[in-house]
């Protein structure tokens, strides 16, 4: 049998009784795969990392050793959470690597997006694998393929999985999750205890906000994008845009415009607003955002963030604009 292949007979998993009972029949063969032997991931903190995460601490505990590599690239608030979960609450083996100098060392006056998805990518693997062999005895890794990505390896996302890892690297593959949809994914993560914020999290690309600051990423706009997305993502959550929204976030370009501010001329950088809903990520449609929603973004982020002082909203459908400004 293809193990690549979903069974037909395998039911949607939609209920907590069907991902309890994925999880028992997944920790018993986790056990049988990897027995007293170590395993590695790399856990970004998006859905199908973290449900792995948490399915293989259930089935091995600190055989475990999650890596997780924070690029400088990451929302607001993101790694932390990482850490408050993992070491914390799971008490997970966690290795976090701050490499926020490197890659942003490495992307100083890169403006062309493919060259920085590359730098990105490539810096990402080199430092999972000079992480991996600081650690001893790794036989297995572990990874958070789901089945939308063997459908598609052959298709236009295989450029997007900036996590992809070493081919060298000889470890065998535990991926627990290859058969499961997103939907399924979310509600396994649930029924293994996750937070809500992280089970249910909107898609991220992997090259985080370094496609979302554009051109050549500079330290004070990526933190002036950081913090307004973050008010978007409060925003969003506060008039329930957060759960009916497929993806939105803040897009900040690297030119200024003029403006006022304590009755001083005040050059800033605009704010993008983009908020798509989508099935697929091949066509999107925009989300009508209630006009005193957008006010309170804008008046929020004119007055709270530091080099800001327009906020623009982006009407553009998939096609012609894909949902990426880069
Ligand atoms: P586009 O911009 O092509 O995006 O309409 C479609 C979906 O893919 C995500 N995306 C990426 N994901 N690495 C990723 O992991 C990438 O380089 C990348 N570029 C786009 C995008 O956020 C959207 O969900």
């Amino acid at each position: 049998m293809d193990t690549n292949v979903r069974p037909e007979t395998m039911a949607r998993i939609q209920t907590k009784e069907l991902a309890d009972a994925f999880i028992a029949e997944q920790v018993k063969d986790i056990r049988a795969q990897v027995g007293d032997k170590k395993v590695l991931l790399a856990l970004s903190g998006g859905v199908d990392s973290s449900v792995v995460a948490a399915l293989l601490i259930k089935a091995i505990g600190k055989q475990l050793v999650c890596v997780h590599v924070n690029h400088g690239l990451m929302r607001k608030g993101e790694s932390e959470e990482v850490i408050e979960v993992f070491r914390n609450q799971l008490d997970a083996n966690l290795v976090y690597v701050d490499a926020t100098d490197r890659f942003l060392d490495l992307l100083k006056d890169v403006a062309d997006p493919e060259k920085k998805r590359k730098i990105i990518g490539g810096e990402f693997i080199k430092v999972f694998d000079e992480e991996s062999k600081k650690l001893e005895g790794i036989s297995f890794l572990a990874q958070g393929t789901i089945y939308p990505d063997i459908l598609e390896s052959h298709g236009v996302k295989a450029h997007h999985n900036v996590g992809g890892l070493p081919e060298d690297m000889n470890f065998e593959l535990v991926e627990p999750i290859k058969l499961l949809y997103k939907d399924e994914v979310r509600v396994v993560g649930k029924a293994l205890g996750l937070p809500a914020t992280m089970v249910d999290r909107q898609p991220f690309p992997g090259p985080g906000l370094g496609v979302r600051c554009l051109g050549a990423i500079t330290r004070d706009r990526l933190n002036a994008l950081r913090e307004a997305d973050a008010i978007l993502r409060e925003e969003f959550a506060n008039c329930g845009l957060a759960d009916k929204v497929w993806q939105y976030f803040i897009a900040v370009p690297d030119f200024k415009s003029v403006g006022v501010r304590d009755n001083k001329r005040y050059e800033g950088w605009p704010a993008i607003i983009r908020a798509v809903n989508t099935t697929d990520a091949m066509s999107a449609t925009i989300e009508e955002i209630p006009y005193p929603v957008l006010h309170t973004i804008t008046n929020r982020i004119t007055a709270e963030v530091e080099g800001i002082n327009r906020v623009l909203l982006d009407l553009t459908p998939k096609p012609v604009g894909t949902i990426e400004w880069e």
